[in-house]
């Protein structure tokens, strides 16, 4: 009777995140033409929205567009516009010029600026009215990501009666850091709207509920935050815990096990030229993901003579990535000559030292490159997760290839066995890269499978599972 005014949507379970999970087909003419974007998020999720009548609240992609909610593959999906402006202030400014390399241990320098603030409050406003008012009485929502941390508590504002979950993709950064965002007791307070807040690693939990404590003064206890209303009464528990993400492992598997991809896998390396090692890069062109770093090592080695062209190619697939970001354009520059200079020097008619690709692949292209590859590289300076060292992994079903992982992945605590390295140091780097070159079988086995008994037992249905039990137990719920 509390909320009489209030008006209900009809969804019982919502996800609540910047990019809806469809991507338009390029070749479609008309409307109709939307694809599944790639990911273990929509996979996990999509059957849970099946059986809990879900909706999906999230930005379709492309500018200055206003559409009508429709459906896709058993999800009704409801768009959120962003005009031109707000794509540059919101999501080039704020999110990934100011929250990203912020969060990712100032690896390059955040800006702040007020009216990218302006725009991140207004548009986290929008989502939060948009899911406002599809969610039924008492649903539950799932909001995900930096670009939306206000959300839970604008939405806790608008429907007190709701459920409300939030999950960090990405890292959250100690308070000695997160101390420069001169926004920070907002982000904060709009974080706590949730009941449960989700974090990649203990970690990022910790560093999160150390900055609660220290800039708003709240009291923690055992991982939970008393939130107060302004006149102080307390208005809800806010609890923050790790889930750590994984992947959708059956798919991998079941790629990796069919024989046009492994015929595929096959003609990767005939293509090549059938070197003794093949080594791989994956990543989104970013300058957390330490490619740079990598490129160093790698060329030194060609230097040293340690590897020869002949013997050895490493694949570098870089995905492009936020291209109208300044930091990203100058990432690519200096990777594109660091590429060029190394081919440059070492190239053959024959053999190529890196095999750049800076292009998007299908999974089915990706697994076989998995399989192709005898030394996986992740380098990464800081990386909430990093999925495809996870996906590597899963691929390998025959327990050969090697993983070197970066000690700043969020799957560096539970890949332990992967060969650990700090990506700065690049003379520590040369010696794991040449250490996993060298590998024996039996050694390379015993540490696949270890790491494969990890991630088999934790994929991202998991994952999501978790989540949402916890959440389901976690709200306390009086006054219904
Ligand atoms: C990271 C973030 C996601 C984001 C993705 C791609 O994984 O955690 O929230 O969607 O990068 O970045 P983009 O800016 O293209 O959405």
């Amino acid at each position: 009777a509390r909320h009489s005014g209030t008006e209900y949507g009809s969804a019982d379970f919502l996800v609540v995140s910047n990019r809806l999970p469809v991507d338009r087909i390029p070749t479609a003419t008309d409307d109709g033409g939307w694809r599944r974007s790639p990911g273990g998020l929509v996979t996990a999720l999509a059957p849970v929205m099946a059986v809990r009548d879900g909706a999906w609240v999230g930005w379709h992609g492309a500018p200055d567009e206003t559409l009508d909610p429709f459906h896709h593959e058993n999800m009704d999906l409801i768009p959120v516009p962003l005009s031109h402006d707000e794509v540059e202030l919101y999501y080039e400014g704020f999110s990934n010029s100011t929250l990203w390399p912020l969060y990712h241990d100032v690896i390059a320098p955040p800006e702040f600026h007020r009216t990218w603030w302006d725009a991140y409050q207004r548009v986290n406003r929008r989502f939060a009215a948009a899911a406002a008012g599809a969610a039924a009485k008492n649903a539950t929502v799932w909001v995900q990501d930096y670009q939306l941390q206000l959300v839970p508590r604008y939405l806790r504002q608008l429907r007190p009666d709701l459920r409300i979950g939030f999950f960090n993709h990405i890292p959250f950064p100690p308070p000695e850091i997160f101390a420069q965002l001169p926004w920070r007791q907002a982000i904060i307070n709009g974080l706590l709207g949730a009941d449960l807040i989700g974090f990649q690693r203990p970690n990022d939990t910790a560093n999160f509920l150390r900055s609660a404590r220290r800039f708003l003064g709240a009291s923690v206890k055992a991982q939970q935050v008393h939130v107060k209303e302004n006149d102080g009464s307390v208005s809800h528990i806010a609890r923050a815990e790790p889930f750590p993400i994984s992947i959708d492992v059956r798919q991998i598997q079941e790629l990796a096990e069919r024989p046009d991809i492994i015929a595929r896998a096959r003609q990767i390396r005939a293509d090549l030229g059938n070197p003794k090692t093949i080594l791989l890069g994956v990543d989104r062109l970013d300058y957390t993901k330490g490619i740079t770093h990598r490129l160093k090592a790698y060329g030194e080695l060609l230097t040293d003579g340690v590897i020869t062209v002949q013997d050895a190619a490493l694949i570098q697939v870089a995905s492009p990535s936020r291209e109208r970001v300044e930091t990203y354009r100058l990432l690519r520059e200096e990777v594109e000559g660091m590429v060029g200079r190394i081919n440059g020097q070492f190239d053959t008619i024959s053999n190529t030292a890196i095999r750049y690709l800076h292009h998007n692949y299908p999974v089915e292209e990706m697994v076989a490159l998995y399989l192709a590859a005898d030394v996986m590289l992740v380098t990464a300076l800081r990386d909430g997760m990093n999925l495809v060292a996870k996906e590597y992994v899963a691929a390998r079903s025959n327990n050969t290839g090697a993983l070197v992982l970066s000690e700043f992945t969020g799957a560096a605590d539970q890949l332990k066995q992967a060969l650990l390295v700090n990506p700065h140091d690049i003379d520590g780097l040369k010696a794991i890269i040449t250490r996993a070159i060298e590998l024996s079988p039996a050694e390379s086995s015993r540490r696949m499978r270890s790491m494969r008994r990890q991630i088999l037992t934790h994929d991202v249905e998991r994952w999501s599972q978790d989540f949402l039990t916890a959440l389901q137990n976690e709200a306390v719920r009086d006054d219904r």
